[in-house]
């Protein structure tokens, strides 16, 4: 894999952490209940912000501005309920951090998908088809354009497997995550051009502290062993989602929709196969040709 690079045209500058009172800001975490986007909503709601978190489980039920939507994201017909009870018209920010990692053996959802490509990618161009068009639409004063935060590993050359997106002829773990990993990337770029009033962004964390990778080796031991000797290149949730508020609210973001950043809020490049408009629309094909079966 390689690494991510910067891109060193453009010097941002973002606001201290400190500075920011995010009273009025209305945020959507899809997958706020865990791990980094759990991290993120606490972050948020800290600086007062009201946020709305979905997913399967609510650990926040005691802090104030934080709001829950349940949803089984590994179904598309969830996803698409969920895209039409989110209160997209007054939402300022969304930001997708649902994910799961695809394990030894292949799992399939009741909808025919591989489970790491419903939850992980699939779901969210569900969402996003659904809410785009509404999004930010009913805000009485926006201080910015609608903004949407797509979290996967973008900048790593990762390409999808565009002839069998759903590993229905052969399964590989790492292939499968490849193609949510893909998708994802491609999936910025697809919602800045198919959205003009929406822009979108895509976030890659780099390794984080979470159990996101507890599924991918198929034993709790073999995992504590490779977490602990991975731990000195990981972050803290926290540490990452205190890097990340200032960059979600940064006018330094008008009008760069598709970007891409890494861990320390910098832009990146993106993949080079995810700007070949071939291969991208190929990706989006076949995406959409599983969401049409799996909602029939
Ligand atoms: N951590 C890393 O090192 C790392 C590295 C690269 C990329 N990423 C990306 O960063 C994002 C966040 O990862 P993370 O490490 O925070 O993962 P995580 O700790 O496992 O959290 C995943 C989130 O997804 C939700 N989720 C999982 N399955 C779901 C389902 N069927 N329906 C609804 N929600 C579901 C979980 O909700 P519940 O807990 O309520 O089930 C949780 O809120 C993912 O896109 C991941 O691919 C992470």
């Amino acid at each position: 894999m390689k690494r991510v690079e910067l891109d060193k045209s453009w010097n941002m500058s973002l606001p201290a952490l400190d500075s920011l009172r995010l009273t009025g800001l209305n945020v959507a975490v899809i997958g706020g209940t865990g791990g980094i986007g759990r991290a993120l909503s606490h972050q948020l709601a800290a600086k007062g912000a009201n946020v709305l978190v979905v997913g399967q489980t609510f650990r926040d039920q005691q802090l104030p501005r934080i709001g829950f939507l349940k949803a089984d994201l590994s179904s598309m017909r969830d996803a698409k309920r969920i895209g039409r009870e989110l209160p997209a018209g007054n939402l300022d920010i969304v930001v997708f951090t649902t994910g799961i990692m695809a394990g030894p053996l292949r799992e399939v959802t009741s909808e025919g998908i591989e489970r790491d490509l419903a939850v992980s990618y699939l779901s969210r161009l569900v969402i996003l088809n659904e809410i785009a068009p509404r999004l930010g639409k009913d805000r009485a004063k926006a201080d910015l354009r609608p903004r949407v935060f797509v979290m996967g590993f973008p900048g790593t050359d990762q390409r999808a497997n565009v002839d069998d997106l759903n590993s229905e002829r052969s399964y590989k773990r790492f292939v499968a995550h490849s193609n949510t990993v893909a998708g994802n990337e491609v999936l910025v770029l697809e919602a800045a051009r198919r959205f003009p009033d929406v822009d979108a962004f895509g976030l890659n964390p780099g390794f984080v502290k979470t159990n996101i990778r507890a599924n991918l080796l198929g034993s709790r031991k073999l995992f504590a062993v490779v977490e602990w000797l991975t731990s000195f290149m990981m972050i803290e949730p926290d540490v990452y989602a205190e890097r990340l508020v200032p960059l979600l609210v940064s006018h330094d973001l008008d009008a760069r929709s598709g970007t891409m950043f890494n861990n320390k809020a910098e832009a990146i490049l993106p993949s080079s196969s995810s700007k070949e408009p071939i291969y991208a629309a190929a990706l989006m094909e076949a995406s959409d040709g599983l969401l049409r079966r799996a909602l029939g």
